[in-house]
């Protein structure tokens, strides 16, 4: 599981992104000055992936109050805000950010100054990344026990979809985390890696990670999921997850859910793979959850050219919610979910 591939990294006070928009072909950072300059990479997908966009926004607050000449709570809270409406869909965001409004206030709340909030800032957002590793280590073991049981202890072939390894969470990843930590234990024999239209996370990001770690991969469109299924080409599925409600209910890339229904249909084992961060227990199902719609562009065209006839419409959600009753099981790094067992999900998120 060699790593050498940081997506964010805070070096001299400064905040560098690998700029995913550009991979594999360019491996480039781009240097982050400020709080706008944070929320726009996070928006226009410099960087990307609900665990890495909950990382770069803590640095961005750090970015802000070093800016400052004064803070106050009530500017902390806007600065926030202004962080948090950089992308709607991922609750990893909010959750990150109100921790270091959290951060901030009981700073102030003991006069401290800005200069120990710039640095308790920068500390937290080291330590995410590094319990990261940690938490997805834990995920990765949990999901290598659940296909030995489920599937038996041989060779896998698994799936994915988007990208959720290292470029997605700063270390290991989660749902590629688990087929990462499978291929060192020697028991991943092919992964399929969908494309992920319009984005290409899949084609781009995943393909580049597997590449890295030399794990046997193809890229698969999406629509052949049904035949790679129909075909007994698949043991299982992984994916990451964006928002979790307290039902089960998860929010991931668009296509995620026609995926789960089509696993479901040749019973093929369909799981989600989430830290407790992506999470959110406040709302009781799917149907609160705000889905992202981006730019038309990014159907209509492909690296700028023009695919579609001019005036074409596009409708473009980028992430879709997947009923539980479609999902086998959601792993976190306090355990194992069956979301089919009501309030377990609750019960381990909140142990
Ligand atoms: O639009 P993106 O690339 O940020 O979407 C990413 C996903 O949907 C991932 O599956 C999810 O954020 C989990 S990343 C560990």
């Amino acid at each position: 599981m060699t790593q050498t591939y940081r997506p964010i990294i805070w070096k001299d006070d400064t905040l560098f992104l690998l700029d995913q928009r550009l991979l594999p072909q360019t491996e480039t950072f781009v240097e982050v000055k400020d709080l706008k300059g944070c929320a726009l990479a996070i928006k226009d997908m410099i960087v990307r992936g609900a665990p890495c966009i909950g990382f770069t926004a803590i640095y961005g607050m750090a970015l802000w109050v070093k800016a400052q000449s004064e803070v106050t709570v009530v500017s902390c809270r806007n600065a926030c805000d202004e962080m948090i409406a950089a992308r709607p869909t991922a609750v990893n965001l909010s959750f990150e950010v109100n921790r270091c409004f959290e951060i901030m206030r009981n700073a102030l709340v003991e006069n401290q100054s800005k200069q120990d909030i710039y640095k308790k800032l920068v500390a937290f957002g080291d330590l995410q990344i590094k319990e990261s590793h940690e938490k997805n280590t834990a995920m990765a073991k949990i999901g290598l026990d659940e296909l030995k049981k489920k599937i038996g202890d041989r060779k896998w072939r698994l799936m994915t979809h988007c990208n959720t390894g290292f470029l997605a969470c700063g270390s290991l990843g989660t749902a590629l985390g688990v087929i990462s930590y499978a291929n060192s234990q020697g028991k991943v024999e092919h992964v399929y890696a969908d494309e992920t239209r319009p984005y290409m996370q899949g084609t781009r990001l995943t393909a580049f990670e597997l590449s890295k770690e030399n794990i046997p991969y193809s890229i698969v469109v999406e629509g052949a999921a049904s035949y790679l299924l129909s075909h007994n080409k698949v043991d299982a599925i992984f994916v990451g997850a964006d928002r979790i409600a307290a039902n089960g209910d998860t929010a991931n890339k668009v296509g995620t859910s026609t995926l789960a229904i089509v696993a479901k249909h040749y019973n093929i084992p369909f799981y989600v793979v989430a830290p407790v961060s992506s999470f959110d227990v406040t709302i009781p199902n799917g149907s609160h959850i705000e889905i992202e719609m981006r730019p038309m562009n990014e159907i209509t065209e492909l690296k700028g050219i023009k695919l579609a006839p001019e005036g074409a419409q596009a409708v473009n959600p980028s992430f879709d919610v997947t009923d539980h009753q479609f999902i086998t099981g959601i792993i976190c790094e306090k355990g194992f979910i069956n979301p089919k067992n009501p309030g377990e999900l609750v019960r381990v998120v909140q142990s």
